[in-house]
């Protein structure tokens, strides 16, 4: 089989997305021929592309992230606004990702919207969220949800967020809700967003010369405890890390046994930060093992009594020297992120995870931030060889979800990294499907890496 006739079957598809609305600007792909084509993946395996709510819905009003970029000072370089509009354009954006070949969407529930205060449950945000999973279920797509993918309610995080002793109760207590009304609809879920990223980014000394290092911030704390009425503040990384670290760790637990209550045959798991770990010159192994026992054991212990698999995100390797992270290396290659373009960190960090964990790994977030789109090519191929070579090793791996479906908001850097399968134009809200976008659908539609030339 030549991939002419895949090329005749993506014509059909782009008059149907053109149909649909979508703007497609992709290229065709080249010529491949069936000698180019990688092994085959497992049968089921999941292919999708994944969104956090915050990033992509549009006026999260009443979220703490909404506080925390239109305060003074604040430390994010513009506000979400309007994001891609997703709320309203849910349908159109999970109708195209199935169009594309991918088999599965990660999304994120946001709390802020299904609980606006404490103990105050929203039916008809409920019912949006019951018409998104719906969707997934008329385009056969199945829905992998974050329960809580970094944004809390502002009434949460005024009570003190996840450091507050009552806070895995308050998760729990919306899991079990929202499990109670829209279970039934899911396929997959986790209860956090690599709820350790704090611990990965901070626990070894290296990154608080970075912008991220001013998040202990305290006057803007200090502010945003003023504006939410109760004086406290804590949320995501704006807090005591030691303190939401633990916070977040009970809050698992609490929240698997919530949403497990309910329906117990959902698969629950976890989604953990983390980076290809790499030793630099003499002593650099303590360090990279402080590195780890501190941001991934706590979980991985966590997860295999709490969890029915686990998901690892990866996006570049770490450098760790003997006195804590290092600088990329000079001339290597970087994203549009400021680390280094290293699509083999997947690999590296399912082989790792694997001496750890007996429970199924699934790749839950994995991309690169890049205006030019044949880096975000090479970089999918680059990265889905690796797990492929990790499943040849015979590492249960069961799937692989694209960081990010659209372009969007990336938190403190605003809508500058581009992600995105899928171009936005924010001020249209109209999408553009990007060539790496058909690629990977092409990848899941034949169940196999595809080789294609770097010029493509
Ligand atoms: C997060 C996403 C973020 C992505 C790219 C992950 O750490 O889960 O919310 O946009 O990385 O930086």
């Amino acid at each position: 089989m030549e991939y002419t006739e895949l090329n005749e079957w993506q014509c059909k598809r782009r008059q149907m997305l053109l149909a649909g609305g979508a703007a497609l600007t992709g290229s065709l792909w080249p010529k491949v021929s069936l000698a180019e084509l990688g092994e085959e993946f497992p049968h089921g395996f999941l292919w999708g592309a994944a969104t956090a709510g915050h990033q992509v819905e549009g006026g999260n009003i009443n979220s703490d992230s909404w506080l925390l970029e239109n305060m003074q000072p604040t430390l994010f370089d513009e506000p979400s606004g309007d994001a891609c509009d997703h709320y309203n354009r849910f349908d159109q954006d999970i109708s195209m990702l199935s169009d594309l070949g991918l088999n599965t969407f990660r999304f994120s529930i946001e709390w802020s919207r299904v609980e606006p205060e404490a103990g105050q449950f929203s039916r008809a945000q409920i019912d949006h969220y019951r018409r998104v999973l719906e969707s997934c279920q008329r385009y056969g797509v199945r829905s992998m949800v974050t329960f809580n993918h970094f944004t809390t309610p502002r009434w949460f995080a005024g009570l003190g967020g996840w450091e507050n002793p009552e806070s895995s109760w308050l998760f729990a207590r919306y899991c079990d809700w929202v499990t109670r009304h829209l279970g039934e609809w899911m396929n997959y879920a986790t209860t956090l967003n690599e709820p350790n990223l704090t611990q990965l980014l901070f626990c070894i000394p290296g990154y608080e010369l970075t912008k991220l290092g001013t998040i202990k911030d305290q006057e803007i704390i200090r502010k945003a405890g003023t504006r939410v009425g109760t004086g406290r503040f804590s949320s995501w990384i704006f807090g005591d890390l030691e303190q939401v670290h633990q916070g977040l760790l009970q809050a698992h637990q609490a929240g698997y046994e919530a949403i497990k209550a309910v329906r117990p045959e959902l698969p629950v798991g976890v989604s953990i930060a983390m980076e290809d770990d790499q030793p630099v010159g003499p002593g650099a192994m303590a360090m990279l093992e402080r590195k780890r026992r501190l941001s991934y054991l706590p979980w991985f212990e966590m997860v295999q009594k709490h969890g029915d698999f686990l998901g690892v995100q990866a996006y570049s390797r770490a450098r760790i020297g003997a006195r804590g992270r290092l600088p990329p290396q000079a001339g290597y290659p970087l994203t549009d992120m400021g680390y280094e373009f290293y699509p083999e960190a997947v690999e590296g960090v399912i082989r790792y995870t694997h001496g750890h964990v007996k429970i199924p790994l699934y790749v839950t977030e994995n991309g690169v931030a890049t205006m030019d789109d044949t880096r975000r090519v090479d970089y999918i191929r680059r990265a889905v060889s690796g797990v492929a070579r990790c499943l040849a090793a015979g590492i249960d791996v069961r799937g692989y979800i694209h960081w990010s479906l659209l372009d969007n908001f990336e938190w403190l850097d605003g809508y500058r990294p581009h992600f995105g399968l899928v171009a936005v134009d924010h001020r249209t809200f109209q999408r553009h499907i990007k060539p790496s976008a058909t690629y990977l659908g092409e990848i899941a539609r034949q169940n196999r890496v595809l080789v294609v030339p770097r010029s493509a």
